[in-house]
């Protein structure tokens, strides 16, 4: 008998995976390596995920009614247009779970999440990459990489973690031009934040398109990234197709509560992106005055091109007490992504990188 024989053998799809490494988190200093919200979590939220604390014996109802029918009137959609997991992550992996076959392919960006590949390889599919010159979603090279086999494309609007967004029509006009046996996986994770007058919001294309997802998360603006809820839309057909593939009880029932009271927190959404802006233009002067070259973002994030690698950039910013991401494992191995703090967190980044500034010249 050959050692192979005798050996475990996982499925030859997860030759090609790693394992996912997020950002990091040291003891003792401000984690901005995620795009966490930095005023904590919709205290609505945590309110109401109390109360439910007695509910725990019971299992949730896996459809999650309530909260569908809440994210239904929210956005103007039926309810069988409405989705929600375990964090958008689970409903990535849902599209490709449904959709993804070996032999089949998926297309996505150079430089953005790296869980469309992640998903798209764990069900065998091949992934077809598209380069992003300036940190931008280049969409005719996207679609010149579609073929008969392409199931998923991926797009992250705006994107993590260049911040850059792809305009209404930009989108309107690709989504137009594409195949309609491909699904357009429209991740909005960080969309609340858009500033931009002419970014899209994704569920209004919906009618118009039935090869379209769209992606939300409550880990992102409501500050409950540990409660795991993300919700989508689609087509009820696409809905249905995803929710054949999803696990029973995905979102207990704290996270329910906590998504429903959440979305009637209007102060808090006001506080984040007041927070938000204001340290967005705060770090883009920082930035200019330091002559640092970086994105514009309409995201919770900045993505700031060094001289230096991004790594001995990251070792200063710990000295400076704050851990941000170094973007080697997007792409982009001299890129900062550092989450827009609070007025004092943001003036620790900027003594970090003023520092960084000085020990390199
Ligand atoms: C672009 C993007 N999509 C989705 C997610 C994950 O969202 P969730 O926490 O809902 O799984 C992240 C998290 O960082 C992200 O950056």
């Amino acid at each position: 008998m050959t050692r192979r024989e005798n050996a475990l053998q996982p499925r030859a799809a997860l030759e090609q995976i790693g394992r996912y490494h997020p950002g990091r988190k040291t003891p003792g200093k401000i984690k901005l390596s995620s795009n966490e919200n930095p005023l904590g979590s919709s205290p609505v939220a945590l309110k109401a995920i109390q109360n439910a604390l007695g509910g725990l014996a019971r299992y949730p109802n896996g459809s999650a009614p309530q909260l569908r029918s809440a994210l239904a009137d929210r956005f103007g959609v039926s309810c069988d247009e409405v989705l929600v997991g375990n964090g958008s992550d689970e409903l990535m992996m849902l599209a490709a779970g449904a959709y993804v076959d070996p032999g089949t392919n998926a297309v996505i960006g150079e430089h953005t999440f790296s869980q469309y590949e992640f998903v798209t390889r764990l069900f065998g599919g091949e992934v077809r990459v598209a380069a992003m010159p300036d940190g931008c979603f280049n969409l005719e090279a996207m679609r010149q990489r579609v073929d008969g086999h392409t199931r998923l494309l991926f797009l992250c609007n705006p994107n993590n973690p260049t911040g850059r967004y792809i305009p209404e029509r930009d989108l309107t006009e690709f989504l137009e031009r594409l195949p309609k046996h491909v699904l357009v996986v429209l991740d909005e994770a960080y969309s609340e934040y858009a500033e931009a007058p002419d970014f899209p919001q994704g569920v209004s294309l919906l009618r118009r398109f039935a090869n379209l997802v769209v992606l939300r998360t409550y880990s992102k603006i409501y500050g409950l990234a540990g409660l795991r809820v993300g919700y989508g839309f689609a087509h009820p057909e696409v809905i249905e197709t995803l929710a054949r593939v999803k696990q029973p009880f995905t979102v207990g029932n704290l996270g329910q509560a906590g998504a429903l009271a959440a979305l009637e927190d209007n102060d808090f959404i006001k506080r984040s992106l007041e927070t938000n802006s204001a340290g967005k233009r705060y770090m883009y002067a920082e930035l200019q005055r330091l002559r640092l070259s970086f994105y514009p973002t309409e995201a919770n994030f900045l993505c700031i091109q060094l001289t230096a690698s991004a790594e001995i950039a990251f070792e200063v910013l710990q000295y400076h007490g704050v851990t941000v991401r170094a973007l080697g494992s997007f792409g982009l191995p001299h890129a900062l992504r550092i989450t827009v703090g609070t007025a004092e967190q943001n003036q620790m980044v900027v003594a970090g990188l003023e520092d960084l500034q000085r020990r390199m010249e």
